[in-house]
């Protein structure tokens, strides 16, 4: 989704800027624009990737120390170099960059319509800078004044940049439901809509939080709320460093992502699974366990592959620790009858931690008298600030859209929370507590194991790369893996694909199946196996192609399926670990046979930050 950078100090802005649009290129965008200010105001706009913003740059020959730049997702007006922004009002002194929606604008617009404003594009952003020029040029008051006084008036989401031609000292900043940073350096600060373009000059920033606003110039920075009052700031500093935000030899981030699981599935292990004592910790959750565990009920809320994490959750509860779980869409949760209360309890998921519509249900439950544990990749993101408590995720930057390692720290953590409870529930034996804490600790030289030879995926993908459909069958703890699986391949192919639970089939989705279809089976589960080869064999007698996925040794399995990959065999809850693996890198080499653009598939955003 759109992404904001802006500068102010000694460095050139624009190569500030363009590199910082290259590092938010991950986000999903469709345009591109800066506006830089010296002794005039000079803005550049294209339709398409940043480097042809790069292009422009250099016959252009932008100069200049201060300046904003955005990387834009259309939601109000076709992607254009119109749309594109920064927008400015009627004579141009103001520049304004805005990730959220302005959800009045029709409004606005015609109110600034009759007052003679004439627009050029269709977004909602324009006529935000047109509102803070109406504002600006009709009163007596200063640029900060302007901005704030508009932002009054407008409803709906924003986090924004505004520059003014004649105060060529200051990037004035607001955010409401758009997150906002400011990146503090040696006499120059950045501000940026995440961390991601300014890590590489400094680690130290200042979030915004809803209804903050910020001044923001060479020698230091004010905040304040949206009505004047001053704040002092908590400094963060950065985890992540400049490393794990490049693809460090992989051609694409999915890849670097998919490869680097051993790895992030240990940091996220790391301090909490405590083998030479058999138990789990949880510091994120310390002195909430109880008050979870006693929950009337667990609702689990999140979307896309955080939701299939939760529903993995769902069985790990209900198994390991008799909860009674409910795992629901963020986006139909908050517009549901509220039946969630203090005697409930509920469970965020998100990569990101910005996610317009899990922050909603968040904010949904709590008011209702829910306590709210998150489940966080990006330290210090809104759901991370705003949930009672939580667990990170800790798989480092995610870049690639496809969501990979994120999801597998997120079953992870789930398992230890499902631990965690069992055993404070008395619902987890000794003996089942101490098979799966050995189990853990293996996962990531099993999955090591597991990406060491992939030559059998890559001979899948490279026969089924045209395929038009594909459908994904799983049980149990196979079912959330067939759902990840296919939304994995439709986002970065384009392929249409289903996940269905194995035994559903018959009651539908079994009119689909002829010698066209191919059918990833996850078989491995061992408690639903038997049941998982009756539906294989059902796929068989209609000539579908089976594609298995099944535990070393499952050779019933191997034998029915025209294609099988093996994975290392671990306990029943820790399959969904290892199975998914296979199919993120199913996905992958078939979106890279079809030539697709694999870590910014067209159409999607890496944080869905509007509703
Ligand atoms: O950042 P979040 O985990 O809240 O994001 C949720 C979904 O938008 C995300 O998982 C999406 O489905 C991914 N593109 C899937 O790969």
């Amino acid at each position: 989704m759109c992404g904001i950078v802006g500068y102010i100090g000694k460095r050139q802005a624009s190569e500030v800027i363009l590199k910082g649009l290259q590092r938010l290129e991950y986000r999903g965008y469709d345009s591109a624009g800066f506006a830089i200010l010296d002794d005039d105001m000079k803005i550049l706009k294209i339709k398409g990737k940043v480097d042809e913003l790069v292009k422009k740059d250099k016959e252009e020959m932008t100069e200049g120390h201060l300046g904003i730049g955005h990387t834009r997702w259309a939601t109000h007006g076709e992607p254009s170099e119109i749309n594109a922004h920064p927008h400015v009002g009627a004579s141009g002194k103001f520049a304004l960059v805005h990730n959220g929606i302005i959800e009045n604008y029709n409004v606005l617009r015609k109110d600034l319509e009759k007052k003679g404003h004439k627009f050029t594009g269709e977004t909602d952003t324009e006529v935000l800078a047109h509102l803070i020029e109406e504002i600006h040029d009709m009163s007596d008051i200063d640029f900060f004044q302007a901005v704030q006084q508009a932002l009054g008036q407008v409803k709906g989401t924003y986090g924004i940049a505004v520059v003014h031609k004649y105060t060529p000292d200051r990037i004035i900043i607001a955010r409401k439901g758009s997150p906002l940073l400011i990146g503090i350096g040696e006499d120059e600060y950045f501000v940026a809509s995440d961390a991601s373009p300014i890590i590489e000059y400094t680690k130290k920033v200042v979030y915004l939080e809803d209804e903050e606003m910020a001044v923001v110039t060479r020698d230091g920075y004010e905040v304040s709320t949206l009505k004047n009052i001053t704040l002092t700031k908590e400094v963060h500093e950065l985890a992540m460093n400049l490393e794990q935000i490049e693809k460090g030899g992989y051609p694409h981030f999915m890849l670097k992502e998919i490869f680097e699981q051993g790895g992030t599935i240990a940091d996220c292990m790391r301090g909490r699974l405590m083998v030479a004592e058999n138990r789990i910790q949880l510091g994120g959750l310390e002195g909430v366990v109880d008050k979870i565990i006693n929950a009337r009920r667990v609702v689990i809320a999140a979307c896309g592959t955080s939701w299939h994490a939760g529903l993995v959750g769902e069985y790990l509860f209900e198994y390991l620790a008799h909860m009674p779980v409910e795992v629901e869409y963020a986006s139909e949760f908050r517009y549901r009858e509220q039946l969630v209360d203090e005697r409930d309890v509920m469970i965020v998921i998100s990569q990101s931690g910005e996610t317009a519509d899990t922050l909603a249900a968040l904010r949904e439950a709590k008011r209702n008298g829910a306590m709210v544990i998150g489940i966080c990749n990006v330290v210090g993101s809104t759901i991370a600030r705003e949930t009672d408590a939580g667990v990170y995720t800790h798989a480092g930057p995610e870049i690639g859209v496809a969501s990979t390692k994120a999801f597998t720290a997120q079953v992870t953590v789930l398992t230890m929370m499902a631990m965690l409870f069992g055993r404070q529930n008395k619902t987890l034996s000794d003996e089942l507590m101490q098979e799966l804490v050995q189990e853990l600790k293996t996962i990531p030289e099993k999955v090591e194991e597991m990406l060491r030879n992939t030559d059998e995926i890559k001979n899948i993908a490279r026969l089924f790369t045209y395929a038009s459909h594909f459908l994904y069958l799983g049980r149990s703890y196979s079912f959330p893996v067939a759902l990840e699986g296919a939304l994995k391949l439709k986002e970065i192919s384009y392929i249409h694909a289903e996940g269905y639970p194995a035994a559903e089939m018959k009651h539908g989705p079994i009119a689909l199946i002829d010698e066209h279809m191919p059918v990833v089976v996850i078989a491995a589960t061992d408690h639903t196996n038997e049941k998982m080869i009756n539906n294989i064999e059902e796929v068989r007698a209609r000539r579908g192609r089976i594609i298995s996925i099944s535990s070393d040794g499952q050779s019933d399995v191997d034998r029915l399926a025209e294609f099988s990959i093996n994975i290392p065999e671990v306990h029943d809850c820790l399959t969904p670990l290892l199975s998914c693996i296979p199919l993120q890198l199913l996905s992958y080499y078939i979106a890279v046979n079809r030539k697709c653009h694999v870590d910014q598939p067209r159409n999607l955003a890496k944080s869905v930050t509007v509703e």
